[in-house]
């Protein structure tokens, strides 16, 4: 019987497969302008995206390695990358984003729908990743590893447990590179070493 070993999923074969499944996202100016806000404690936005990324890779690869659950993982990648893709910085105090907690899905859907052609997982995925803060819940299962994995990112960000920090330099790094440019952009909120 010929046995079948999967190989080892290590931060760097995640941050080459986020990078291939994403790489059009990760890229644009768009994506990158998410860098100038700040997320959770001293995390960007465009961080914390690129964190919940990985986690939701890590569940696809779980789900399709044990109980052989197949998921979309392009769409999956592309729909976590640009999950919180609101562009504004909600701790500034404002009227109109006061219920941020509960708004900003679909901000980001709409943003993202004028910036990006998306799919219909991409879609859900974005708009309903505050479930059950939204009244529906996602309808693919894409939509609910996302939804996980950044409740997870949230938790480990709000109480400053360095769960990414290596993935975010290989994606910042692989940026620089296709870009030709080696002074790394980290973004505002950069943790120091
Ligand atoms: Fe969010
Ligand atoms: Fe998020």
């Amino acid at each position: 019987m010929a046995l079948h070993f999967a190989k080892r999923i290590t931060e760097y074969r995640l941050a080459k497969d986020m990078f291939t499944r994403g790489k059009s996202i990760i890229l644009s100016p768009e994506a990158q302008a998410m860098k100038q806000f700040t997320q959770h404690g001293e995390t960007t936005v465009f961080e914390h995206c690129v964190s919940v990324a990985k986690f939701s890779l890590l569940i696809a690869y779980f789900l399709e390695r044990t109980l052989k659950i197949e998921v979309d993982k392009d769409s999956l990648v592309r729909g976590a990358l640009l999950h919180d893709y609101f562009l504004y910085d909600w701790h500034v105090k404002d009227k109109s984003r006061r219920f941020h907690g509960f708004t900003h899905a679909s901000v980001a859907a709409a943003n993202a729908n004028r910036d990006f052609e998306l799919n219909d997982i991409e879609r859900d995925i974005i708009a309903k990743h505050m479930f059950p803060l939204t009244p529906f819940p996602p309808m693919h299962r894409e939509g609910f590893i996302v939804s996980l994995a950044d409740k997870w990112c949230a938790l480990a960000e709000t109480f400053k447990i360095d769960v990414s920090s290596y993935i975010i330099y290989r994606i910042n790094f692989r940026i620089a590179l296709t870009n030709g440019d080696y002074s790394i952009d980290y973004g505002e909120t950069a943790i120091e070493a």
